[in-house]
Protein backbone atom coordinates (compact mmCIF):
# COMPACT_ATOMS: atom_id res chain seq x y z
CA UNK A 1 0.00 0.00 0.00
CA UNK A 2 1.16 3.60 -0.63
CA UNK A 3 2.60 5.68 1.98
CA UNK A 4 0.55 8.89 -0.06
CA UNK A 5 -3.08 8.22 0.09
CA UNK A 6 -4.09 8.06 -3.43
CA UNK A 7 -6.70 10.69 -5.25
CA UNK A 8 -9.47 9.20 -7.13
CA UNK A 9 -12.39 10.84 -8.68
CA UNK A 10 -15.50 8.68 -8.17
CA UNK A 11 -15.27 6.10 -10.57
CA UNK A 12 -12.11 4.89 -9.84
CA UNK A 13 -12.70 4.39 -5.81
CA UNK A 14 -15.11 1.56 -4.72
CA UNK A 15 -16.16 3.75 -1.69
CA UNK A 16 -20.03 4.85 -1.81
CA UNK A 17 -19.05 8.12 -0.71
CA UNK A 18 -21.29 10.29 1.17
CA UNK A 19 -19.56 13.59 -0.48
CA UNK A 20 -20.60 14.89 -4.04
CA UNK A 21 -17.31 16.24 -5.06
CA UNK A 22 -16.54 14.55 -8.51
CA UNK A 23 -13.00 13.92 -6.55
CA UNK A 24 -13.03 14.07 -2.45
CA UNK A 25 -10.20 16.01 -1.48
CA UNK A 26 -8.19 13.59 1.14
CA UNK A 27 -7.71 14.98 4.68
CA UNK A 28 -4.17 13.94 5.43
CA UNK A 29 -3.60 16.24 8.78
CA UNK A 30 -5.41 18.20 10.84
CA UNK A 31 -3.95 21.30 13.46
CA UNK A 32 -6.37 23.18 15.83
CA UNK A 33 -9.23 24.70 13.86
CA UNK A 34 -7.68 23.82 10.52
CA UNK A 35 -7.43 20.52 8.38
CA UNK A 36 -5.21 20.03 5.44
CA UNK A 37 -5.41 17.90 2.46
CA UNK A 38 -3.45 15.70 0.01
CA UNK A 39 -2.01 18.97 -1.64
CA UNK A 40 -1.08 20.73 1.29
CA UNK A 41 -4.39 23.33 1.29
CA UNK A 42 -5.48 24.32 4.88
CA UNK A 43 -9.27 24.73 5.53
CA UNK A 44 -10.46 26.91 8.66
CA UNK A 45 -13.07 23.79 10.15
CA UNK A 46 -16.11 26.71 11.29
CA UNK A 47 -18.35 23.71 11.87
CA UNK A 48 -16.13 21.26 13.63
CA UNK A 49 -17.38 19.42 10.92
CA UNK A 50 -20.98 18.79 12.29
CA UNK A 51 -19.99 20.51 15.43
CA UNK A 52 -17.89 17.86 16.28
CA UNK A 53 -14.55 19.35 17.19
CA UNK A 54 -15.39 20.98 19.92
CA UNK A 55 -11.31 20.30 21.01
CA UNK A 56 -9.61 20.93 17.70
CA UNK A 57 -7.58 18.53 15.78
CA UNK A 58 -4.38 17.15 16.95
CA UNK A 59 -4.43 17.33 20.30
CA UNK A 60 -1.80 15.57 21.99
CA UNK A 61 -2.92 14.65 25.61
CA UNK A 62 -5.91 12.52 23.87
CA UNK A 63 -3.70 10.91 21.44
CA UNK A 64 -1.73 9.67 24.52
CA UNK A 65 -4.74 8.61 26.14
CA UNK A 66 -5.61 6.58 23.02
CA UNK A 67 -2.49 4.90 23.05
CA UNK A 68 -2.22 4.60 26.43
CA UNK A 69 -5.04 1.96 26.54
CA UNK A 70 -4.36 0.63 23.22
CA UNK A 71 -1.30 -0.67 25.57
CA UNK A 72 -3.73 -1.88 28.09
CA UNK A 73 -6.53 -3.05 26.26
CA UNK A 74 -8.44 -2.19 23.23
CA UNK A 75 -11.87 -4.03 24.08
CA UNK A 76 -13.48 -6.43 26.59
CA UNK A 77 -17.43 -6.63 25.99
CA UNK A 78 -19.20 -4.70 28.86
CA UNK A 79 -21.74 -8.40 29.02
CA UNK A 80 -18.80 -9.60 31.11
CA UNK A 81 -16.44 -7.14 32.26
CA UNK A 82 -16.48 -3.11 32.90
CA UNK A 83 -13.49 -0.90 32.06
CA UNK A 84 -11.40 1.78 33.96
CA UNK A 85 -11.64 5.04 31.43
CA UNK A 86 -15.88 4.45 31.16
CA UNK A 87 -16.17 4.51 34.92
CA UNK A 88 -13.76 7.76 34.96
CA UNK A 89 -15.60 8.97 32.22
CA UNK A 90 -19.20 8.37 34.16
CA UNK A 91 -18.04 9.94 37.15
CA UNK A 92 -16.79 12.73 34.71
CA UNK A 93 -20.01 13.27 33.07
CA UNK A 94 -22.79 13.06 36.34
CA UNK A 95 -20.57 15.32 38.26
CA UNK A 96 -21.27 17.45 35.71
CA UNK A 97 -25.00 17.07 35.39
CA UNK A 98 -27.50 18.63 36.40
CA UNK A 99 -29.11 17.16 39.91
CA UNK A 100 -29.90 13.50 40.11
CA UNK A 101 -28.29 12.41 37.26
CA UNK A 102 -26.25 9.54 38.56
CA UNK A 103 -26.02 6.87 35.88
CA UNK A 104 -24.73 6.64 32.28
CA UNK A 105 -24.86 4.18 29.36
CA UNK A 106 -22.19 4.73 26.28
CA UNK A 107 -22.82 3.58 22.82
CA UNK A 108 -21.03 4.51 19.78
CA UNK A 109 -22.86 7.82 18.48
CA UNK A 110 -25.31 9.96 18.62
CA UNK A 111 -28.06 7.83 16.85
CA UNK A 112 -27.23 4.78 18.88
CA UNK A 113 -27.74 7.18 21.82
CA UNK A 114 -31.19 8.48 20.88
CA UNK A 115 -32.49 4.64 20.07
CA UNK A 116 -30.85 3.98 23.79
CA UNK A 117 -33.11 6.69 25.00
CA UNK A 118 -35.94 5.93 23.64
CA UNK A 119 -36.14 1.82 24.90
CA UNK A 120 -34.70 2.88 28.19
CA UNK A 121 -37.79 5.23 28.50
CA UNK A 122 -39.85 2.11 27.10
CA UNK A 123 -38.07 -0.39 29.56
CA UNK A 124 -38.91 2.37 32.30
CA UNK A 125 -42.90 2.41 31.82
CA UNK A 126 -42.41 -1.66 31.31
CA UNK A 127 -40.81 -2.15 34.49
CA UNK A 128 -43.68 -0.39 36.01
CA UNK A 129 -46.67 -1.74 35.21
CA UNK A 130 -47.19 1.34 32.93
CA UNK A 131 -47.60 -0.41 29.23
CA UNK A 132 -49.89 2.13 27.68
CA UNK A 133 -46.73 4.27 27.65
CA UNK A 134 -45.87 3.99 24.05
CA UNK A 135 -45.76 7.15 22.27
CA UNK A 136 -43.51 9.85 21.24
CA UNK A 137 -43.96 13.49 21.13
CA UNK A 138 -41.16 15.34 19.05
CA UNK A 139 -41.36 18.05 17.34
CA UNK A 140 -41.20 19.38 13.48
CA UNK A 141 -38.02 20.24 12.23
CA UNK A 142 -35.63 18.48 14.02
CA UNK A 143 -33.22 15.70 13.65
CA UNK A 144 -32.66 12.92 16.13
CA UNK A 145 -30.87 10.47 13.78
CA UNK A 146 -30.70 8.30 10.96
CA UNK A 147 -31.40 4.71 12.03
CA UNK A 148 -35.11 4.33 12.02
CA UNK A 149 -36.12 4.92 15.84
CA UNK A 150 -34.09 8.11 15.50
CA UNK A 151 -35.33 8.65 12.06
CA UNK A 152 -39.32 8.22 13.27
CA UNK A 153 -39.36 10.64 16.07
CA UNK A 154 -36.94 12.76 13.53
CA UNK A 155 -39.28 15.87 12.04
CA UNK A 156 -36.97 16.61 9.19
CA UNK A 157 -39.17 16.34 6.47
CA UNK A 158 -36.19 15.50 3.48
CA UNK A 159 -34.28 13.70 5.81
CA UNK A 160 -37.34 11.02 6.42
CA UNK A 161 -39.32 10.88 3.57
CA UNK A 162 -37.48 8.08 1.94
CA UNK A 163 -38.14 6.42 4.67
CA UNK A 164 -41.80 6.79 5.92
CA UNK A 165 -43.39 3.30 5.02
CA UNK A 166 -40.76 2.09 7.49
CA UNK A 167 -40.84 4.59 10.22
CA UNK A 168 -42.66 4.16 13.31
CA UNK A 169 -45.92 5.17 13.57
CA UNK A 170 -46.33 5.73 17.33
CA UNK A 171 -44.82 9.74 16.93
CA UNK A 172 -46.23 12.72 16.68
CA UNK A 173 -44.56 15.95 15.88
CA UNK A 174 -45.97 19.52 17.25
CA UNK A 175 -44.18 22.67 16.36
CA UNK A 176 -40.92 23.89 16.72
CA UNK A 177 -40.38 27.03 19.07
CA UNK A 178 -38.85 29.06 16.42
CA UNK A 179 -39.22 32.61 16.79
CA UNK A 180 -38.07 34.75 13.54
CA UNK A 181 -40.76 32.50 11.47
CA UNK A 182 -43.18 31.50 13.74
CA UNK A 183 -43.76 34.12 17.10
CA UNK A 184 -47.04 35.65 16.05
CA UNK A 185 -46.92 39.50 14.85
CA UNK A 186 -47.51 41.80 18.26
CA UNK A 187 -46.79 38.19 20.19
CA UNK A 188 -43.87 38.68 22.68
CA UNK A 189 -41.48 35.61 23.50
CA UNK A 190 -43.44 34.24 26.95
CA UNK A 191 -46.49 35.09 25.04
CA UNK A 192 -45.16 32.58 22.25
CA UNK A 193 -43.71 30.41 24.39
CA UNK A 194 -46.96 29.79 26.49
CA UNK A 195 -49.15 29.37 23.48
CA UNK A 196 -46.47 26.61 22.07
CA UNK A 197 -46.81 24.97 25.71
CA UNK A 198 -50.29 24.98 25.66
CA UNK A 199 -50.69 23.51 22.07
CA UNK A 200 -48.13 21.03 23.21
CA UNK A 201 -50.84 19.88 26.17
CA UNK A 202 -53.40 19.86 23.57
CA UNK A 203 -51.94 17.14 21.62
CA UNK A 204 -51.35 15.54 24.94
CA UNK A 205 -54.54 15.31 26.29
CA UNK A 206 -56.04 14.36 22.44
CA UNK A 207 -53.30 11.43 22.46
CA UNK A 208 -54.47 10.27 25.97
CA UNK A 209 -51.41 11.54 28.50
CA UNK A 210 -51.41 7.58 29.69
CA UNK A 211 -50.11 6.36 26.34
CA UNK A 212 -47.53 8.71 25.85
CA UNK A 213 -44.00 7.86 27.01
CA UNK A 214 -41.84 10.88 26.28
CA UNK A 215 -41.21 14.32 24.58
CA UNK A 216 -38.03 14.63 22.90
CA UNK A 217 -36.85 18.00 21.76
CA UNK A 218 -33.23 19.55 20.81
CA UNK A 219 -32.67 22.59 23.37
CA UNK A 220 -30.95 24.40 20.54
CA UNK A 221 -31.78 22.96 17.26
CA UNK A 222 -29.15 22.22 15.05
CA UNK A 223 -28.96 20.94 11.78
CA UNK A 224 -32.28 21.48 10.25
CA UNK A 225 -33.12 25.18 11.31
CA UNK A 226 -29.58 26.37 12.09
CA UNK A 227 -29.31 26.78 15.83
CA UNK A 228 -32.81 27.69 17.33
CA UNK A 229 -32.77 28.25 20.75
CA UNK A 230 -36.08 28.45 22.40
CA UNK A 231 -37.87 31.23 23.44
CA UNK A 232 -37.61 31.96 27.39
CA UNK A 233 -39.81 30.14 29.38
CA UNK A 234 -40.88 27.47 26.60
CA UNK A 235 -38.73 24.55 28.31
CA UNK A 236 -39.60 25.49 32.09
CA UNK A 237 -43.45 25.54 30.58
CA UNK A 238 -42.85 21.96 28.78
CA UNK A 239 -41.21 20.42 32.09
CA UNK A 240 -44.12 21.26 33.92
CA UNK A 241 -46.51 19.52 31.26
CA UNK A 242 -44.53 16.49 31.36
CA UNK A 243 -43.99 16.18 35.00
CA UNK A 244 -47.59 16.46 35.59
CA UNK A 245 -49.06 14.03 33.23
CA UNK A 246 -45.94 11.46 33.99
CA UNK A 247 -44.22 11.46 30.60
CA UNK A 248 -40.44 11.69 30.43
CA UNK A 249 -38.13 14.76 29.00
CA UNK A 250 -35.82 13.47 26.87
CA UNK A 251 -33.21 16.50 25.59
CA UNK A 252 -31.50 16.32 22.76
CA UNK A 253 -27.78 17.10 22.94
CA UNK A 254 -25.82 15.59 20.60
CA UNK A 255 -25.19 18.61 18.58
CA UNK A 256 -25.81 21.49 21.01
CA UNK A 257 -24.52 19.81 24.29
CA UNK A 258 -21.39 19.35 26.01
CA UNK A 259 -20.24 22.88 26.21
CA UNK A 260 -20.87 24.31 22.12
CA UNK A 261 -23.59 26.80 23.65
CA UNK A 262 -21.47 28.22 26.71
CA UNK A 263 -22.87 25.67 29.12
CA UNK A 264 -21.48 22.06 29.44
CA UNK A 265 -25.33 21.35 29.20
CA UNK A 266 -27.37 23.05 26.65
CA UNK A 267 -30.82 22.91 29.06
CA UNK A 268 -28.67 24.76 31.74
CA UNK A 269 -29.69 27.97 30.04
CA UNK A 270 -32.99 27.09 30.17
CA UNK A 271 -33.02 26.57 33.88
CA UNK A 272 -34.08 22.72 33.65
CA UNK A 273 -33.73 19.09 33.73
CA UNK A 274 -34.96 16.43 31.86
CA UNK A 275 -35.09 13.04 32.34
CA UNK A 276 -32.79 12.10 30.00
CA UNK A 277 -29.98 13.90 28.53
CA UNK A 278 -28.61 12.43 25.22
CA UNK A 279 -25.39 13.60 24.20
CA UNK A 280 -22.50 12.46 21.61
CA UNK A 281 -20.47 14.44 18.78
CA UNK A 282 -18.80 16.82 20.89
CA UNK A 283 -18.38 14.08 23.72
CA UNK A 284 -15.86 12.62 22.11
CA UNK A 285 -14.68 15.85 19.67
CA UNK A 286 -14.13 13.28 16.90
CA UNK A 287 -11.04 11.48 17.89
CA UNK A 288 -13.32 8.45 18.54
CA UNK A 289 -17.06 7.70 17.47
CA UNK A 290 -19.21 7.86 21.57
CA UNK A 291 -22.62 8.82 22.52
CA UNK A 292 -24.39 8.44 25.89
CA UNK A 293 -27.85 8.96 27.66
CA UNK A 294 -27.53 10.27 31.37
CA UNK A 295 -30.60 9.04 32.87
CA UNK A 296 -32.30 10.57 36.07
CA UNK A 297 -31.72 8.57 39.11
CA UNK A 298 -34.94 7.30 39.04
CA UNK A 299 -34.73 5.75 35.81
CA UNK A 300 -32.02 4.16 37.15
CA UNK A 301 -33.20 2.64 39.96
CA UNK A 302 -36.03 1.49 38.21
CA UNK A 303 -34.18 -0.24 35.30
CA UNK A 304 -31.55 -1.70 37.96
CA UNK A 305 -34.16 -3.12 40.33
CA UNK A 306 -36.10 -4.77 37.35
CA UNK A 307 -36.81 -7.55 35.94
CA UNK A 308 -35.31 -7.09 32.57
CA UNK A 309 -31.83 -5.89 32.87
CA UNK A 310 -30.52 -3.38 30.31
CA UNK A 311 -32.32 -4.23 27.21
CA UNK A 312 -30.62 -1.92 24.86
CA UNK A 313 -27.27 -2.88 23.33
CA UNK A 314 -24.31 -2.89 21.13
CA UNK A 315 -21.47 -4.61 20.49
CA UNK A 316 -19.13 -1.44 20.99
CA UNK A 317 -21.11 0.09 24.20
CA UNK A 318 -18.46 1.49 26.82
CA UNK A 319 -15.68 0.72 23.79
CA UNK A 320 -12.05 1.51 26.25
CA UNK A 321 -10.70 3.93 23.49
CA UNK A 322 -13.82 5.39 22.41
CA UNK A 323 -14.11 6.04 26.30
CA UNK A 324 -10.28 6.94 27.19
CA UNK A 325 -10.58 9.50 23.86
CA UNK A 326 -13.91 11.22 25.51
CA UNK A 327 -12.29 11.24 28.72
CA UNK A 328 -9.01 13.06 27.95
CA UNK A 329 -11.31 15.07 25.93
CA UNK A 330 -13.47 16.21 28.58
CA UNK A 331 -10.91 16.66 30.70
CA UNK A 332 -8.68 18.98 28.55
CA UNK A 333 -11.76 21.28 27.76
CA UNK A 334 -12.11 21.30 31.85
CA UNK A 335 -8.28 21.96 32.29
CA UNK A 336 -8.38 24.70 29.97
CA UNK A 337 -11.62 26.69 31.01
CA UNK A 338 -13.10 25.73 27.25
CA UNK A 339 -16.71 25.96 28.19
CA UNK A 340 -15.86 29.35 30.13
CA UNK A 341 -14.30 30.58 26.70
CA UNK A 342 -17.18 29.77 24.89
CA UNK A 343 -19.36 31.83 26.97
CA UNK A 344 -16.78 34.47 27.13
CA UNK A 345 -16.28 34.51 23.43
CA UNK A 346 -20.02 33.56 22.16
CA UNK A 347 -20.84 37.54 22.55
CA UNK A 348 -17.67 38.26 20.10
CA UNK A 349 -18.91 36.22 18.00
CA UNK A 350 -22.36 37.43 17.51
CA UNK A 351 -20.78 40.79 16.96
CA UNK A 352 -18.06 40.06 14.41
CA UNK A 353 -21.10 38.01 12.70
CA UNK A 354 -23.53 41.07 12.59
CA UNK A 355 -20.72 43.30 12.01
CA UNK A 356 -19.24 40.82 8.75
CA UNK A 357 -22.70 39.89 7.80
CA UNK A 358 -25.86 41.82 9.22
CA UNK A 359 -26.02 44.33 6.83
CA UNK A 360 -26.30 42.19 3.45
CA UNK A 361 -30.02 42.28 2.16
CA UNK A 362 -29.79 38.55 2.02
CA UNK A 363 -29.59 37.38 5.94
CA UNK A 364 -32.63 37.42 7.31
CA UNK A 365 -31.97 36.20 10.58
CA UNK A 366 -28.55 35.58 13.31
CA UNK A 367 -28.97 33.35 15.84
CA UNK A 368 -27.71 30.78 18.30
CA UNK A 369 -25.33 30.14 21.87
CA UNK A 370 -21.83 30.47 22.44
CA UNK A 371 -19.85 28.96 19.23
CA UNK A 372 -23.32 27.51 18.31
CA UNK A 373 -24.70 30.23 15.56
CA UNK A 374 -26.78 30.07 12.40
CA UNK A 375 -27.14 32.07 9.67
CA UNK A 376 -30.51 32.31 8.08
CA UNK A 377 -31.03 33.27 4.28
CA UNK A 378 -33.81 35.40 2.56
CA UNK A 379 -34.95 36.51 -0.72
CA UNK A 380 -36.65 39.25 1.09
CA UNK A 381 -36.15 40.50 4.54
CA UNK A 382 -39.07 42.12 5.17
CA UNK A 383 -41.50 39.30 4.33
CA UNK A 384 -38.70 36.48 5.37
CA UNK A 385 -39.24 34.79 1.72
CA UNK A 386 -36.76 32.33 0.94
CA UNK A 387 -34.54 31.82 -1.86
CA UNK A 388 -36.74 28.91 -4.71
CA UNK A 389 -36.09 25.55 -2.91
CA UNK A 390 -35.19 24.31 -6.42
CA UNK A 391 -32.40 26.84 -6.70
CA UNK A 392 -29.95 24.38 -4.25
CA UNK A 393 -28.82 27.73 -2.90
CA UNK A 394 -27.43 26.10 0.64
CA UNK A 395 -25.77 23.00 -1.18
CA UNK A 396 -23.98 25.68 -3.43
CA UNK A 397 -22.87 27.72 -0.39
CA UNK A 398 -21.29 24.28 1.17
CA UNK A 399 -19.02 23.93 -2.28
CA UNK A 400 -18.22 27.75 -2.94
CA UNK A 401 -17.19 27.85 1.10
CA UNK A 402 -14.57 24.97 0.74
CA UNK A 403 -13.38 25.92 -2.32
CA UNK A 404 -12.45 29.07 -0.38
CA UNK A 405 -11.11 26.92 2.51
CA UNK A 406 -13.63 26.71 4.52
CA UNK A 407 -15.67 23.86 6.14
CA UNK A 408 -19.05 25.16 7.35
CA UNK A 409 -22.80 23.33 7.63
CA UNK A 410 -25.10 24.94 5.56
CA UNK A 411 -28.32 23.10 4.92
CA UNK A 412 -32.06 23.36 3.02
CA UNK A 413 -35.39 23.23 4.49
CA UNK A 414 -34.79 25.82 6.93
CA UNK A 415 -38.68 27.16 6.70
CA UNK A 416 -40.98 24.16 6.69
CA UNK A 417 -38.73 21.33 5.84
CA UNK A 418 -38.57 21.91 1.84
CA UNK A 419 -37.78 25.82 1.45
CA UNK A 420 -35.57 28.01 3.27
CA UNK A 421 -31.28 28.02 3.55
CA UNK A 422 -29.26 28.38 6.20
CA UNK A 423 -25.61 27.93 7.66
CA UNK A 424 -24.42 26.44 10.91
CA UNK A 425 -21.23 27.94 12.28
CA UNK A 426 -20.04 25.59 14.95
CA UNK A 427 -16.70 26.83 15.35
CA UNK A 428 -13.95 24.42 17.92
CA UNK A 429 -13.73 26.23 21.57
CA UNK A 430 -10.04 26.82 20.72
CA UNK A 431 -10.83 29.44 18.15
CA UNK A 432 -9.02 32.51 18.23
CA UNK A 433 -11.07 35.77 17.72
CA UNK A 434 -8.93 36.08 13.70
CA UNK A 435 -10.13 32.49 12.72
CA UNK A 436 -13.86 33.26 13.59
CA UNK A 437 -12.95 36.75 11.56
CA UNK A 438 -11.63 34.90 8.77
CA UNK A 439 -14.61 31.99 8.89
CA UNK A 440 -16.58 35.14 8.30
CA UNK A 441 -15.24 37.06 5.84
CA UNK A 442 -14.68 33.47 4.17
CA UNK A 443 -18.28 32.69 4.11
CA UNK A 444 -19.72 36.21 2.94
CA UNK A 445 -17.39 35.74 0.23
CA UNK A 446 -19.07 32.08 -0.82
CA UNK A 447 -22.30 33.41 0.12
CA UNK A 448 -22.01 36.28 -2.53
CA UNK A 449 -20.61 33.85 -5.22
CA UNK A 450 -23.26 30.82 -4.53
CA UNK A 451 -26.20 34.03 -5.11
CA UNK A 452 -24.51 34.60 -8.18
CA UNK A 453 -23.53 31.05 -9.63
CA UNK A 454 -27.56 30.21 -9.11
CA UNK A 455 -28.75 33.35 -10.74
CA UNK A 456 -30.30 34.22 -7.65
CA UNK A 457 -30.34 38.05 -6.87
CA UNK A 458 -30.43 39.61 -3.63
CA UNK A 459 -33.79 41.69 -2.51
C1 LIG B 1 -29.46 16.65 17.33
C2 LIG B 1 -28.93 15.38 16.74
N1 LIG B 1 -29.34 14.21 17.23
C3 LIG B 1 -28.88 13.04 16.75
C4 LIG B 1 -27.96 13.01 15.71
C5 LIG B 1 -27.45 11.70 15.18
O1 LIG B 1 -26.12 11.54 15.52
P1 LIG B 1 -25.14 10.59 14.66
O2 LIG B 1 -24.99 11.23 13.33
O3 LIG B 1 -23.89 10.56 15.47
O4 LIG B 1 -25.78 9.26 14.58
C6 LIG B 1 -27.51 14.22 15.17
C7 LIG B 1 -26.55 14.23 14.05
O5 LIG B 1 -26.32 15.21 13.40
C8 LIG B 1 -28.01 15.43 15.70
O6 LIG B 1 -27.61 16.61 15.21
Amino acid sequence: MSEIPLRRNRAQSRVLHRASAAEPAVAVGGEGCWLIDQDGRRYLDASGGAAVSCLGHGDPRVRAAILAQLDRVAFAHTGFFTNEPMERLADLLSEAAPEGFGKVCFVSGGSEAIESALKIARQHAVERGDLARTRVIARRQSYHGNTLGALSATGNVGRRRPFLPWVMGDVVHVAPCHAYRYRLPGESDTGYGARLAAEFERELLIQGPETVLAFLAEPVVGATLGAVPAVEGYFKAIREICTRHGVLLILDEVMCGMGRTGHTFACEADGIAPDIIVMAKGLGAGYQPIGAVLVSDEIARVIETGRLGLTTGHTYMGHPVACAAALAVQEAIRDDGLVARVREMGPVFERLLREGLGDRPYVGDIRGRGFFRGIELVADRESKAPFPAGAGLWKKIKEEAFARGLICYPGGGTVDGLSGDHVLLAPPFIATEEELALAIDRLGAAIDAALAATGLAAA
